[in-house]
């Protein structure tokens, strides 16, 4: 009988049911080693020589992420900003990359600094706007074309099938930070993308204690075996025990997103009519600008991540974040425990994030908890 093909969410929670084939452990070990015996004969039959390019407890979590998001090989890497730096790495000084004005501030900064210092045309452009993107791509002369959907901190909505198809007409690849949509609510490669990047820092791992990234290719081709190369070349490999903590993780993506979409969409409803609010950001709520473009290429929820405009600007913002007891005043995103930031004080001159913005991580607590936790900061900051 043909074997029963099942869903992501069962792939994920058994980790592919991978089991190690010495001990029968349902669980792989961690492999040490960071070199390999050389064959008699001077060959490397099992494919492995040294531990930059390459380990075995990459094996597992490598091709669960694949599988995640259909795509034909994952890499793993030893940050979200080194696999993403990765993909602009991989085209030579005067090639043209399109990427979105709105995305991880990082990010951002690299692109506008070592990446034009180093040679590459970087145009930035409003993502939320296929227009844009059509208007910026320049066919032949483009290389890639990069974006962040939903994108930190205002969670705008680019169109990824949209992007794809200009992109494409003009000869570039389309690569993806879906850090925040994981591969639950949105698989990239599916609408048209070439390459999904992740911060695994975040849902991925979703228990803020590695610092992790990751790519999928759509191909496995020769742009691919170039990043490969650069992984290996520039060292920028995961380390071994946060792999292995990362195929942990991942065991309960689907149940934490699903969680956390739900939680962030009842607070995101709660708070879009709390007096002390101006206004709510999140791609759920229908009124949001990119709402009927997210409704299309996110599947069973709009993510954990939300951000709330404070009245009173950014003095009333910073006050009531000051003021929070559940929520964790601290930076980064997609863990268990619900994270709060005033993100204009991360990014710092030049941001386009505005300054009266709280951005909230939802994690895994009890939704009524984190309302009046924030219902309480907010009350106490504006009576201060
Ligand atoms: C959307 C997004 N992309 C990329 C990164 C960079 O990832 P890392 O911190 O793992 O290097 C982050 C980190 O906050 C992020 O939020």
């Amino acid at each position: 009988m043909a074997k029963k093909t099942v869903a992501a969410a069962s792939l994920a929670a058994q980790a592919m049911g991978w089991i190690d084939p010495v001990t029968r452990a349902v669980v792989p070990p961690i492999h040490m080693a960071s070199t390999y015996l050389r064959d008699e004969d001077n060959a490397y039959r099992s494919g492995r020589i040294y531990a930059r390019a390459d380990n075995p407890t990459f094996d597992q979590v490598e091709a669960t992420l694949a599988a995640l998001e259909a795509g034909a090989r994952a890499m793993v890497f030893s940050s979200g900003m080194s696999a993403a730096t990765a993909c602009f790495l991989a085209f030579a000084p005067g090639d043209h990359v399109v990427a979105s004005k709105v995305m991880y501030w990082s990010l951002r900064n690299w692109l506008a600094g070592f990446a034009r210092q180093w040679g590459l045309k970087v145009e930035f452009v409003d993502a939320d706007r296929a227009d844009a993107i059509a208007a910026a791509v320049k066919p032949g002369a483009t290389k890639l074309v990069w974006l962040e959907t939903p994108a930190n901190p205002t969670w705008c909505i680019a169109d990824i099938a949209a992007a794809a198809e200009i992109a494409h007409k003009a000869g570039a690849l389309l690569a993806i930070d879906s850090t925040v949509a994981t591969p639950v609510l949105t698989r990239p490669i599916e609408l048209g993308a070439d390459l999904v990047m992740h911060s695994a820092t975040k849902y991925l791992n979703g228990h803020s204690d590695i610092i992790a990234g990751a790519l999928v290719t759509a191909r496995d081709d020769q742009h691919w075996a170039k990043l490969r190369a650069i992984r290996s070349q520039l060292g920028t490999v995961m380390g071994q025990t946060e792999a292995w903590l990362l195929m942990r993780g991942m065991r309960t993506l689907f149940p934490r997103v699903a969680w956390a979409s739900r939680s962030a969409l009842s607070l995101a409803e709660k708070f879009a009519v709390h007096p002390m609010v101006a206004e709510v950001l999140y791609p759920g709520l229908p009124s949001f600008p990119g709402h009927a473009v997210a409704k299309t290429q996110m599947k069973g929820g709009f993510g954990g991540m939300l951000s709330v405009r404070v009245k009173g600007g950014e003095r009333a913002a910073i006050a009531t974040a000051a003021r929070v007891e559940l929520w964790k005043r601290a930076t980064s995103l997609g863990g268990v425990e619900s994270l709060i930031e005033h993100r204009a004080s991360v990014e710092g001159p030049g941001t386009p994030c505005p300054p009266d913005l709280l951005r909230l991580s939802v994690g895994v607590e009890e939704t009524g908890d984190l309302f009046d936790d924030l219902d309480q900061a907010l009350k106490r900051a504006h009576n201060a």
